[in-house]
């Protein structure tokens, strides 16, 4: 019989949790609603107790994303058990994800429980859990290096406070293939679960091991893996999801189980999720790394012109790559226009369709082709309205450099109606604008990042600029795209500036009030 893996998906917790990842509600939903085409069997949409925004975001999701279960994480803690019981209550499937650390270095060090302490919270924890939603997962944080016997106990407990998947997460990283295969072999057979208990693990890649580890647990008895879009997570990732799909979908001959993932969305998805986060994929990642099907030695293509399987053991279609990096034009209409965006996972309203085309237009008569990356760029800059309330705007902007002349700039921002003008100078134009935003702004936020890339690899591309800021403990991403790549360096200053007075508005932070004194 074949079995049913449940891919659990956690890109929006725990990859959302990875350093300088910042997602904001809107962001979140465009992601959930792909991971909900592409059929994952959960979605983790945030720890709500964690932050008012995580609250709303994870609420957003269970309010609007239909057919996947939709969890929360929550300590074992009451507070945040209610806090996420009500950010799920709304979803068709809401599930509550509670858990607590067994191992003895986060007993003792973090949790400062022993043994009897943790098993009461379990108790608690789950129970309340139970009390709220049907659907109660338990995880027994850093598991691999728990006393076995007592995570035999703990389970046993979880299950019995009525919780129905049990996850088993290498937290760190830490274990190897054959022995997390052991590992979760033997508390499987030792807790003897009764069969509406579904086994789950969560491994973490700090040796590289993520996808291994999963892989083997699978082979133990795990019937839900949690994994994230390229991998991301806390410090090195968790397990990536299009890795695991693949391995199980390419080598069914040594896996008998199924998921119900659709594979031809994993490209788009990947791709989605890398531009919202800003955290791009290497080129030689598996599955989805733009060189993950390129053939460039001599002697290969030689090969797969003969037959494709001499160095192809799945085909770019199956995770749907293009073949090539297709452009549009101004002969494109509006239909062929619609259908990419869609197949690069992005879900547009009518309107928003319509304004994308209308910016569409407007790029063709500046550029003959149009590649995925400059349509994806307009999109995330111009369509998708990101940032509620946008506190600034750009109007307009001059540079001025020369040899020998400091390089200087004015900008002009827009804030409630009122135009705002400064000049300054730098070390070259970007640093002149941006010093003259800052005082427009009254305050100096910090630069944590900056980058410029292409939108593709021709040289017509969109000049893409991405920055991070940090102020008052917020930190916040923005990106600006242009055929300038000065306008564009300035939209990404403006756009974290944005999502800075965002974030700062739901933590009731004043940005440009000196509160050292
Ligand atoms: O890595 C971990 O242990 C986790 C748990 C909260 C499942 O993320
Ligand atoms: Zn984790």
């Amino acid at each position: 019989m074949i079995d049913h893996v449940r891919i659990f998906d956690t890109t929006l917790r725990d990859g959302e949790q990875a350093a300088r990842i910042n997602l904001n509600k809107s962001e979140k939903l465009q992601i959930a609603r792909q991971l909900a085409r592409l059929r994952v069997d959960v979605i983790e949409a945030g720890f709500p107790a964690s932050s008012p925004g995580d609250f709303e975001s994870v609420q957003a999701i269970a309010r609007e994303i239909k057919g996947p279960i939709i969890a929360g994480l929550a300590r074992t803690k009451a507070e945040d058990i209610k806090r996420a019981a009500e950010a799920v209550k709304d979803a068709d499937h809401p599930r509550i994800h509670t858990f607590i650390a067994t191992s003895p270095i986060h007993m003792e060090y973090k949790l400062k429980l022993d043994k009897k302490g943790v098993l009461a919270e379990v108790r608690s924890g789950v129970s309340l859990a139970k009390s709220f939603v049907d659907d109660v997962e338990f995880s027994a944080e850093d598991a691999s290096r728990s006393e076995i016997q007592f995570l035999i106990e703990v389970f046993k407990t979880a299950i019995e406070c009525g919780a129905t998947t049990l996850n088993i997460p290498d937290t760190v990283g830490y274990a190897q293939p054959d022995e997390f295969y052991s590992f979760v072999k033997k508390i499987i057979t030792e807790v003897n679960a009764p069969d509406n208990v579904i086994w789950s693990v969560h491994c973490h890649n700090d040796l590289g091991l993520g996808v291994a580890n999963s892989l083997a647990a699978v082979r133990a008895g795990a019937r839900q893996v949690e994994c994230t879009i390229n991998g991301l997570g806390e410090r090195a990732g968790n397990a990536s999801m299009e890795e695991v799909v693949m391995a199980l979908e390419t080598r069914s001959d040594q896996y008998p189980v199924k998921t119900l993932i659709d594979t031809t969305r994993l490209y788009s998805t990947s791709k989605l999720v890398a531009h919202l986060t800003g955290v791009m994929v290497q080129p030689n990642k598996a599955i989805v790394g733009i060189n993950a099907f390129a053939h460039e030695a001599g002697i290969h293509q030689h090969g797969m012109l003969s037959n494709r399987e001499t160095y192809e053991i799945m085909t770019p279609e199956s995770v749907g790559a293009p073949s090539s990096d297709l452009v549009l034009g101004k002969h494109s209409g509006r239909h062929a226009f619609k259908d990419r965006v869609e197949s690069m996972g992005y879900q547009l309203t009518k309107e928003e369709v319509e304004t994308a085309f209308t910016y569409f237009k407007e790029l063709c008569d500046k550029k003959k082709d149009v590649s995925d990356g400059d349509i994806e760029a307009l999109i995330l800059d111009r369509v998708l309205s990101f940032v509620p309330e946008k506190k600034y705007i750009l109007k307009d902007y001059a540079v001025y450099v020369g040899t020998g002349s400091k390089p200087t700039a004015s900008v002009t921002l827009t804030s409630d109606g009122d135009e705002h003008t400064e000049a300054s100078v730098g070390n070259g134009p970007v640093d002149a604008a941006y010093n003259a935003m800052k005082k427009i702004l009254g305050f100096t936020p910090q630069l944590k990042g900056f980058r410029i890339g292409a939108t593709s690899e021709r040289s017509d591309a969109l000049g893409e600029t991405r920055v991070i800021l940090h102020h008052k403990e917020i930190q916040a991403q923005g990106r600006g795209t242009s055929t300038d790549v000065i306008e564009s360096s300035i939209r990404a200053y403006v756009d974290a500036i944005n999502r800075l007075y965002a974030a700062a508005a739901v933590r009731e932070i004043k940005l440009n009030v000196d509160d050292s004194r």
